[in-house]
């Protein structure tokens, strides 16, 4: 598979970043609902280091796929013979995809830096953490999560809509058989 897209598949760097990002989005998700879940204050800040050092990882991939696309690489054609009204759907989703990831690591950089658990984390500040629902940016960053995980539900039962029921091999444009 080449570097770089081709009319009718992605190229092998785009197929990196996306199964890459898709799997720490789901930590990101499940690590996030989790720590907001949880009292121990030992395992919320585990569990809260793991989050904001993948958050930031997939703010540098989000960012890098942009640069990508913008820079070096050009997307395949639209799949063959979708209407007009899924095509724009698809497009909105995806771009929803980058608003949201962006948003989300500004919100939860914004939350680390101003209730100074940072410092807790990831310096030698004493606990106990803060209650982040005292800082602004935790009510975007909890809109987001749940935005993002509907975008993720519409987008993967898209790809399966495609793949199993429109027949059109779809996933083998990203990689997958
Ligand atoms: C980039 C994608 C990110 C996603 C998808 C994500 C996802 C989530 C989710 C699902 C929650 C739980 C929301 C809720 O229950 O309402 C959460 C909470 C949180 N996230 Fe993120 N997050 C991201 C980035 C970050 C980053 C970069 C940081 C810090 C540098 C961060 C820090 C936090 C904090 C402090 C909480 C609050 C935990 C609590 O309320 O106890 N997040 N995140």
């Amino acid at each position: 598979m080449p570097m770089k897209s081709t009319a009718d598949r992605y190229g092998t760097v785009a197929v990196a970043i996306h199964w890459l990002s898709a799997a720490l989005v789901l930590v990101l998700l499940a690590s996030g609902f989790r720590a907001a879940g949880t009292i121990d204050p030992t395992a919320k800040a585990s569990l809260l280091r793991v989050h904001a050092v993948v958050g930031a990882t997939v703010l540098v991939l989000t960012l890098a796929r942009i640069a990508w696309w913008v820079f070096a690489d050009r997307r395949p054609a639209e799949a063959a013979g979708m209407p007009r009204l899924q095509a724009r759907a698809a497009r909105a989703v995806h771009l929803l995809f980058y608003v949201v990831l962006i948003g989300m690591a500004a919100s939860g950089v914004g939350m680390l830096a101003l209730s100074g658990a940072a410092n807790i984390l990831f310096g030698n500040a004493p606990g106990p953490l803060p209650d982040f629902m005292a800082y602004a940016p935790r009510i975007p960053h909890g809109l987001g999560a749940l935005l993002l995980v509907a975008l993720v539900l519409a987008h993967v039962a898209a790809a399966l809509y495609h793949q199993f029921v429109m027949r059109d091999r779809l996933l083998a444009r990203m990689g997958i058989g």
